[in-house]
């Protein structure tokens, strides 16, 4: 489909993100400026702005460079971003799956962020126990290295795991919105289980390591972030939607469309995470997402056909099928809102992009980015 009128490309929107990210982040990346920063799954949808932040950040400031590592298995697929990467003197691209110990030659690394784990519903239950081994025993290959960097004199400065919103299961009416204290209403045994309670161990083991053994751990809970970087066939509900408008049918809602969530900006949630690496509380996880709008999915579905239509004439409409997938809606939460107050109050977070200008940018993107491998 052809715009209608002139927007900004593709290309445009990139650039604005990560110059946004950048200023938002110019004290934090003041820290790592200088560091080596390991991000492990940095392949992903959430690598995407993880890894050119930084690396943005990098071409715009005179000080020293922040070295980013990615370590990654590509069980999700090899993106074409990051390939166009290479060439980046301060990137380094490693193929490793961290089931696997980090290996013997590592350099000294000063931060790690962990966000090795399949993140879409589709495909992690596809793959449970990749997904249960990324979150538990990568995870723990990463602490033990932290432990003997601290062991040997070279203390790690930040540690951020990434846990999920997930962990909260589907809560109760009066846990809406969800803090950080909600210890969460989750099956240990249903279809999404291999995630949840992955993630909840994984906690477990942060709490515990940084507890015991000292070291600077942190972990964010995300809420349901969009935009950039997360691939037309990721099978999240963002990425459905737009792949529907961009072949010009029909929107297809696999639900009765009643389930809410708050959706957040890819921009304000890689801000959130960094805060959190740079200056989080050692052994603290953190709710990080937007608190509002909370909207019901049929009403994202409508708010994209509007900007559709208006911005590439798109004439579809919202339509509602059953998934042929039975365990799609299993254990599928009904609300979903984070309280980020904790996040606000000590780190001086705060979201800033309204869900209409992230839509409109998220689907600028797609109309330039409609082709991705189905892994
Ligand atoms: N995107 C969100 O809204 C969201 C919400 C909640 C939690 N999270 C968490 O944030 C992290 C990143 O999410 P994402 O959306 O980028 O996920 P993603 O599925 O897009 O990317 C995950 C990346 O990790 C890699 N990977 C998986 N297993 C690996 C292994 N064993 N070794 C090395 N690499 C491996 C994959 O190849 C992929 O590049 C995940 O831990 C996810 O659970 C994300």
């Amino acid at each position: 489909m052809i715009a209608n009128r002139r927007l900004p490309t593709a290309e445009d929107i990139v650039t604005e993100d990560l110059s946004d990210i950048g200023t938002r982040l110019a004290a934090e990346f003041g820290r790592l400026s200088g560091k080596k920063l390991l991000v492990v799954g940095g392949g992903g949808f959430l690598g995407y702005y993880l890894v050119q932040a930084p690396l943005a950040w990098n071409r715009l400031n005179k000080g020293p460079a922040i070295d980013v590592t990615v370590y990654d298995n590509w069980i999700r697929g090899t993106p074409s971003w990051l390939n166009g990467l290479r060439m980046d003197p301060h990137l380094t691209l490693v193929t490793h799956d961290i089931t696997n110990p980090v290996p013997s030659g590592a350099p000294d690394f000063d931060f790690i962020i962990h966000a090795a784990s399949i993140a879409s519903p589709v495909y992690y239950r596809k793959h449970p126990i990749e997904t249960m081994d990324a979150n538990v025993k990568g995870l723990r290959h990463l602490l033990e290295y932290t432990l003997k960097l601290k062991k040997s004199g070279k203390p790690l400065s930040g540690f951020l795991f990434y846990s999920t919103s997930e962990i909260y299961g589907d809560p109760t009416p009066e846990n809406i919105p969800t803090p950080e204290t909600y210890r969460g209403h989750v099956s240990c045994t249903g279809p999404r289980a291999c995630y949840d309670e992955s993630k909840r161990y994984g906690e477990t083991l942060c709490v515990n390591f940084a507890r015991q053994c000292d070291l600077p751990i942190t972990m964010a809970r995300p809420f349901n972030n969009y935009g950039p970087g997360l691939k037309i066939s990721d099978r999240r509900v963002l990425p459905d939607f737009a792949r529907d408008v961009f072949a010009g049918r029909d929107i297809v809602m696999l639900s009765d469309g009643s389930a809410t969530r708050t959706f957040c900006y890819i921009t304000d949630a890689i801000v959130g995470y960094y805060k959190i690496l740079a200056n989080g509380r050692k052994g603290e996880p953190y709710n990080i997402g937007t608190d509002r709008p909370e909207v019901p999915i049929v009403q994202l579905a409508e708010s994209i056909v509007k900007l559709a239509a208006k911005n590439w004439d798109y004439t579809g409409r919202v339509v509602k099928q059953i998934s042929a997938d039975k365990d799609y809606l299993v254990d599928n939460p009904n609300c979903r809102c984070p309280v980020i107050d904790k996040a606000r109050r000590e780190l001086g977070y705060e979201p800033t992009v309204s869900l209409e200008n992230g839509l409109e940018r998220a689907l600028i993107w797609y109309s330039a980015n409609q082709c991705a491998g189905d892994a």
